[in-house]
């Protein structure tokens, strides 16, 4: 919706000092709102801030240029805004990454629209030159632009209807793919250095913009379906980078400084939040792109298939009577906790146990949950102390020291196979060394649910871990009940 106004509405006449002024008060404000977003803390006032940057940059936008028709704009914004509100409010945190990419593929779309107005209608955005051809960087910017557009778009739309299960989460390989995809890139880029020089280069001429925008969008199909689902996240993060790249390069064309200050945020935050996601996983992100995790069927079934190993199951009680005598004892979320919307009754059990002098710490892995941030976000909902949350790097010392490991809804975060077995697909994932704890409870609902990435957990079955077959929710509110 920004990337489309403010892109209808420049005109290429030179912006007013006060409106440059005003698109870096806006600049200004999405950088405090990347850096409140960096810690739940303060992420409220962050997504303020970002509001109160693009309130800025959309208003001296209209102010500044000759809308044709403010109407049909403000009807647009209504009309958006009452979507989004609604989305909003509507969304269940589990849903969150698919509507991240959700959201992305409109970007990429508005990014393909404004470049093909400007090809259609370069006259409206002062790019021709006195021949009446579209300016030679124009012609590249445009052509980038309408690229990362589509590819952003096509990937994204792929993202989505695989994270919302529409689609199957499993990689889909094409034999040669990675021929095909290296050569498809490399024909769009080359169609867009012969677009720069080609003759046709007038309002609406040249069969190269069309063909352009066609390869980009396989490609960005193509891209996206050789991926697994569980580096889904690290894709939707990359493709939101991608986004801000096309706004970028269509804030070039048009001249307007707004968009190129918000495109380079966008762009840069999402490829460091790629990078940090993908260290998290200690996968390189070139592996990723390439695909193929989550591809080894015979990882997948591994926690079904093979003979049935020995483990102990407990009750509630059993649970309650550990973690009252306990003197340290730290959490481990995942995401079965945001399924069971846990945190709440979670909150409640951490209450009672530090009323009973028992000393509770919450660990949390950067990539616990299914997208970044998510056990912070839902234990900052349940009114969680900051302050008794800790990152994995500077808790996992501790659990030589704790009585009692508290694992409720997270699964792969805890899987020693990432530390000893090669051939797993989690191998090199730091995780927690839940191993090390004199006493483990492990909630989940039953020993044939695997996590994200389908394999099997030592933890199950090692002397001191008591599974607590559950729902999370619901377990934890019977050891509440049993705490009293
Ligand atoms: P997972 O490994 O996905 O395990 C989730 C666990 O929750 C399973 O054991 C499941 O077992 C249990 N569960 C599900 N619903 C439950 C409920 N209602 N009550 C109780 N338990 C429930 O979770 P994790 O440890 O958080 O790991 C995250 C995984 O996602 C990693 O592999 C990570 O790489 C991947 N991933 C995360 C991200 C980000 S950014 N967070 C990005 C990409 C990939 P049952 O079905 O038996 O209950």
């Amino acid at each position: 919706m920004s990337l489309s106004l403010l892109a209808a509405a420049a005109h290429g006449e030179s912006t007013p000092a006060w409106a440059m002024l005003a698109y870096l008060a806006a600049g200004v404000f999405f950088i405090l709102a990347l850096r409140g977003l960096s810690s739940p803390a303060s992420s409220r006032a962050g997504n303020r801030n970002g509001m109160i940057g693009m309130a800025i940059a959309l208003v001296t936008t209209l102010v500044t240029h000759d809308i044709a028709n403010i109407v049909e704009i403000g009807i647009a914004i209504f009309l958006g805004g009452i979507i989004g509100v609604t989305i909003a409010r509507r969304i269940a945190m589990t849903a969150m990454p698919e509507l991240v990419a959700g959201f992305h593929s409109l970007v990429g779309l508005a990014a393909v629209v404004v470049g093909l107005a400007a090809w259609l209608n370069p006259g409206a955005f002062g790019i021709l030159d006195a021949s009446d051809q579209i300016l030679l960087p124009s012609r590249i910017e445009l052509g980038l632009g309408i690229a990362i557009g589509a590819i952003t778009f096509s990937g994204s739309v792929i993202a989505f209807l695989k994270l919302s299960g529409r689609m199957s989460g499993n990689a889909i390989l094409l034999p040669g793919r990675h021929i095909i995809n290296l050569g498809t890139l490399a024909g769009i880029l080359g169609i867009i250095g012969y677009y720069a020089v080609a003759p046709e280069g007038g309002a609406g001429e040249g069969w190269q913009v069309i063909a352009i925008t066609a390869l980009a969008f396989a490609i960005g199909f193509l891209l996206i379906i050789p991926i697994g689902g569980a580096d889904m996240p690290v894709v939707v993060s990359m493709l939101n980078s991608y986004s801000g790249w096309a706004a970028a390069a269509m804030g070039f064309t048009l001249g307007n400084s707004a968009m190129i200050i918000t495109g380079a945020l966008v762009g840069s935050s999402g490829a460091i939040l790629s990078y940090i996601m993908c260290r998290a996983m200690n996968r390189s992100f070139i592996s990723v792109i390439a695909g193929g995790f989550g591809a080894d069927d015979s990882a997948a079934g591994a926690a079904g298939g093979g003979e049935q190993r020995p483990y102990k199951t407990g009750s509630a009680e059993d649970a309650a009577f550990m973690l009252e005598q306990a003197e340290k004892v730290i959490i481990i979320p995942g995401y079965g906790m945001a399924v069971a919307q846990a945190q709440h009754a979670l909150r409640e059990m951490t209450d009672v146990l530090e009323e009973k002098g028992v000393e509770v710490k919450f660990a949390i892995h950067p990539v616990a949950g299914r997208m970044p941030g998510h056990m912070n976000v839902l234990l900052a909902e349940a009114s969680v102390d900051y302050d008794k949350v800790f990152e994995l790097e500077d808790i996992n010392s501790e659990f030589s020291q704790c009585d009692v490991a508290f694992i409720i809804g997270a699964n792969d975060v805890v899987n020693p196979a990432a530390k000893t077995d090669k051939s797993s697909p989690i191998y090199g994932m730091p995780v927690f060394d839940v191993d090390k704890a004199k006493q483990v409870f492990f909630i989940k609902r039953s020993m044939g649910g695997v996590g994200y990435a389908g394999v099997d957990n030592d933890v199950f079955y090692m002397n001191q871990t008591t599974m607590l077959l559950s729902d999370a929710k619901k377990m934890v509110e019977e050891i509440v009940k049993a705490l009293d």
